[in-house]
């Protein structure tokens, strides 16, 4: 299953807004529809939205009416910078329209307009096989923590749903599985836009992996009787220092986890890990609308004109991670030495 595509010269995606009810392609033409579907998440998770928004810097490549370089690269520009702020706090997204324009900008003079718009469209496409890739290591690595017969707690979606293919922290469930481990995991409904009732209990149950979806309120009963093993997560992104910004109610799970000595990883590819943010308070983040809160699709389930405060992410500090599984291996603490040595590793580093 790819969530992302390019096909027939434009960018193709699962809707996942209509998920579990309704397995939909959405059709994307335009750079303003890329934009959109980022915003109204069509399409979310970090590696996902990356990926998106590089098949976006294409699209913009491809439909740039300029007829020299210089015109070419101003559009590209203008795209990166509508495609960036679409979302503020997964910094894949600036990575890889980084990338994109990087490669562009660093091309041989003797290439025309041409030239560069198939550059921009081969670098995208290159961009999300790496990103598969980066997950299967990824998921290699993160196996490597986990005992059979292991009982995890999973926050959100972090599954092919969002990335390219395969997933960070669910992917490593799916390398167990593919391992012949026997793991159970726990699936936090992950309020308010129940990312893991819609689309992580669909992605399990279709790759028949036991699991029992819970209320976020269950994790600390679950926990103080025994029946969670190890807590697994994603990232938007990653301090320099190691503390996890990743979705709301994930440092949650972290605090509790280490009242009841269980040990907590992260799984995020270094295109997550962001050095030049020292700590998790110098990360941006993204508060949603009301009625992600107010209302369960068109049914208002609090009073009309409520005050809300709805941020879709949370800090959970380095000290409450056991380690943070990356494709080039598993850093444990001082994270700010293994996540550099990590991020030096990679491929490029933004
Ligand atoms: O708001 P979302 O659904 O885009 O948030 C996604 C998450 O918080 C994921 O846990 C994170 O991006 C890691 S996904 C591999």
């Amino acid at each position: 299953m790819r969530t992302i595509y390019w096909q027939d010269n434009i960018v193709k995606m699962i809707d996942q807004r209509l998920l579990p009810a309704q397995f939909v392609i959405a059709e994307l033409h335009t750079v303003a529809e890329v934009v959109q579907s980022i915003q109204q998440m069509y399409v979310r998770g970090a590696p996902a939205i990356g990926a998106t928004a590089a098949l976006g810097m294409a699209l913009a490549a491809r439909q740039s009416l300029a007829s020299d370089r210089d015109g070419l690269l101003h559009d590209l520009r203008q795209a990166k910078q509508e495609l960036d702020a679409a979302r503020p706090t997964a910094v894949n997204l600036a990575w890889a329209t980084t990338r994109i324009l990087d490669v562009l900008n660093q091309a041989p003079a003797t290439l025309d307009t041409g030239d560069l718009r198939a550059l921009a469209l081969d670098k995208a496409q290159e961009l999300l096989q790496e990103d598969i890739e980066i997950n299967r290591c990824m998921g290699r690595h993160g196996a490597t923590v986990i005992p059979d017969g292991a009982h995890l707690m999973h926050h959100c979606n972090t599954g092919s749903l969002a990335t390219v293919d395969f997933g960070t922290a669910l992917g490593v469930v799916y390398a167990c599985q593919e391992q012949g481990k026997n793991v159970h995991v726990w699936v936090n409904e992950t309020r308010p836009r129940l990312q893991g009732a819609r689309l992580t209990a669909w992605e399990l149950m279709r790759a028949e992996v036991p699991m029992h979806l819970v209320v976020d309120n269950a994790a600390g009963s679950l926990m103080r009787s025994g029946q969670v093993d190890v807590v697994v997560f994603g990232a938007d992104r990653v301090a320099a220092n190691g503390d996890v910004v990743n979705k709301i109610g994930t440092y949650n799970i972290a605090v509790l986890a280490q009242a009841h000595g269980i040990p907590v990883y992260c799984m995020a590819p270094t295109s997550t890990v962001d050095l030049s943010k020292a700590t998790g308070d110098d990360i941006p983040i993204e508060e949603r609308a009301a009625a992600e809160i107010t209302h369960i699709e068109d049914r208002a389930v609090a009073p009309a004109g409520v005050p809300v405060f709805n941020p879709a992410f949370d800090i959970t500090p380095h000290r409450y991670l056991t380690g943070i599984v990356t494709e080039h291996g598993v850093c444990y603490p001082p994270f700010t030495r293994s996540l550099h040595s990590a991020k030096a590793g990679s491929r490029d580093t933004p």
